[in-house]
């Protein structure tokens, strides 16, 4: 084990900001000392941790000194303006941005996937895009019996993926078209309130979104699995902060829906949640604030002899951003792994 750590978070006043600082307080992360920063916009705001105000600071090159692990979570521009500074200052970046996810040099992790990629890192790891994290989690136990030859996924996304400040958007759209107003629309193209939008990600040739491709390779990388066949369609649905997934999965042989639940009834961070009774299932309602993905509705597709549904839902704010990095975090420091793979194979 290592030495208590010296943590900064980049990006502390946004959505996933917050739930980071929740986290290392709530988890007791072997903390030696906490730096919060932002954006000059919040230099001098205070926020509290474990009862005592923390100040935020502007974001600096001095600002990484001293500092293990910088857990980056204010967009891939920032990520990517601030990568050198904070691998010179010897520190590791977990980037929750998409800035860095498919560069071969740089491990996409979940832990309860692929923990030994970690060990790899040159001084970045990425944690990757919020539905590829959830649908893992919930589907690699299954992978690991029998490999999935193919996945079609459907998701129905929150607004807490586009930050805090799409999160009130959502609010104020909701209270301005009851009032009968025409709704605000600065975070996304279209309102969401009362509607739902392909997400709003560039589209490339084959007619697929940034989002959806994010899931297919980040899939692949995190998996190990380059050539697994996936498609996506992304949704953005009127829900706060928990994601939901209808996914479909095919094998090279049938999988028993019974032995499915069996697995996944084990599988770390996954709660199976079903009630075929009552119909009850997974809801994003039940998922926010909680850690484990929701997994349900495990059932054969009557479409195909090898094929195999289930619903999921996840908090993205938690295990679909912050709660993943931070159990990087705690990765690194159980394992001894906070030194980059290239240094420590040199002493
Ligand atoms: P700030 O609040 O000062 O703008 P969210 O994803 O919820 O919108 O949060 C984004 C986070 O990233 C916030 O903490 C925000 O800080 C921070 N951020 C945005 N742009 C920058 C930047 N250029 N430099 C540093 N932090 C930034």
């Amino acid at each position: 084990m290592s030495k208590l750590v010296n943590v900064a978070i980049l990006g502390a006043t946004g959505a996933v900001g917050a739930e980071l600082l929740q986290l290392l307080e709530e988890r007791d992360f072997p903390l030696n000392n906490l730096k919060l920063l932002a954006s000059p916009r919040s230099a001098g705001k205070t926020l509290t941790f474990k009862g005592q105000p923390i100040t935020v600071e502007a974001v600096s090159p001095e600002a990484f000194e001293g500092i293990d692990i910088v857990l980056a979570s204010a967009g891939g521009s920032t990520s990517k303006k601030w990568a050198k500074a904070i691998v010179e200052a010897g520190a590791v970046m977990i980037d929750n941005s998409s800035a860095f996810r498919m560069d071969p040099d740089v491990p996409l992790v979940v832990p309860e996937i692929n923990p030994a990629a970690a060990q790899k890192h040159q001084g970045i790891i990425a944690n990757p895009n919020c539905t590829t994290i959830l649908m893992g989690v919930a589907i690699y136990p299954l992978h690991q019996m029998q490999p999935i030859q193919r996945i079609v996924v459907s998701t129905y996304q929150s607004a807490s993926g586009a930050g805090a400040m799409a999160m009130e958007e959502v609010k104020q759209q909701t209270q301005a078209i009851l009032a009968g107003e025409e709704p605000p629309t600065e975070s996304f193209p279209y309102p969401l309130a009362f509607n739902l939008f392909p997400h709003n990600t560039p589209i490339d040739d084959a007619g697929y979104c940034e989002e959806e491709m994010k899931m297919v390779n980040e899939t692949r990388k995190i998996f190990g699995a380059p050539d697994l066949r996936i498609s996506a369609t992304c949704v953005r649905v009127p829900v706060l902060r928990a994601h939901s997934e209808a996914v479909n999965l095919e094998f090279a042989q049938p999988f028993e829906p019974a032995q499915a639940k069996d697995i996944l009834t084990t599988a770390p961070g996954v709660t199976v949640v079903e009630d075929w009774e009552n119909n009850y299932f997974p809801m994003p309602v039940d998922a926010t604030g909680k850690d484990p993905v929701l997994v349900g509705r495990i059932r054969r597709d009557i479409s195909q002899d090898n094929g195999l549904e289930l619903w999921l839902c996840g908090d993205q704010i938690r295990k679909g951003a912050a709660l993943n990095a931070v159990q990087i975090a705690e990765l690194l420091w159980e394992k001894d792994w906070l030194q980059p793979a290239a240094i420590a194979t040199a002493v």
